[in-house]
């Protein structure tokens, strides 16, 4: 078990409805020191692609991609979430449905922040059915971007979207793939 891993067992709350509760130490309280391990592993295996910006979403893959970024020397960009309404033309846009919440988001970045040179790095709390992250993804093609890589810690490997996205090429590094879980029991189980 990697360090993530163990964090999980130790802290992690298996809820009703296929939910993780990781809220001590990953989205509501945050440790940063953990972040910090979380940014030299990614860079580990990231190590000799060429990456230029990060680029993650609100709210709690803001914590996570700026103590990364120490690790990158590079630049963090998140994409706001708005409620769907019209939006003016000098920012890239995308529909996302939140399959937890039920509802649609538009997210949105900034012209100014993304262009055609950018070697882009996506990082976030979660991976579950891939609807934030191809959002993600879409922006960064309508800005003639390129991604270069997906740093995700906690894939719900049982969910569609890890598997979608590797079978898109990217490269995927999720810290954490949990491939089942019981809310009677507390078990989580890792894929190896
Ligand atoms: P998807 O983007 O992968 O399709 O995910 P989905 O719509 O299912 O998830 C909606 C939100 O719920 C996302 O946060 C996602 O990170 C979060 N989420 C999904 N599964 C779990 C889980 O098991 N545990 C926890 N704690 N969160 C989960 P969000 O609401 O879009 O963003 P944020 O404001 O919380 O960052
Ligand atoms: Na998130
Ligand atoms: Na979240």
């Amino acid at each position: 078990m990697n360090f993530l891993e163990e964090r999980i067992i130790k802290d992690g709350v298996v809820k009703e409805g296929n939910i993780l509760k990781v809220d001590s130490f990953l989205n509501h309280q945050l440790d940063v020191e953990l972040f910090d391990q979380m940014g030299a592993e990614w860079a580990k295996r990231f190590e000799g692609v060429e990456i230029n910006k990060i680029l993650t979403i609100e709210a709690s893959g803001i914590g996570i991609a700026c103590v990364a970024a120490r690790h990158f020397n590079v630049p963090v960009v998140f994409a706001k979430k708005s409620q769907s309404v019209n939006l003016d033309g000098e920012m890239y846009t995308a529909e996302v449905e939140s399959f937890t919440h039920k509802n649609k988001n538009n997210v949105i970045v900034s012209k100014k922040f993304l262009n055609e040179n950018d070697k882009v790095l996506i990082i976030d709390d979660f991976l579950a059915n891939g609807c934030a992250l191809q959002g993600l993804i879409s922006i960064i093609n309508s800005a003639g971007a390129s991604v270069a890589g997906i740093g995700i810690a906690i894939e719900k490997g049982f969910q569609s979207g890890g598997q979608i996205i590797r079978n898109l090429g990217y490269k995927l590094e999720s810290l954490a793939i949990v491939d089942g879980m019981n809310p009677e029991t507390g078990k989580i189980n890792f894929r190896n």
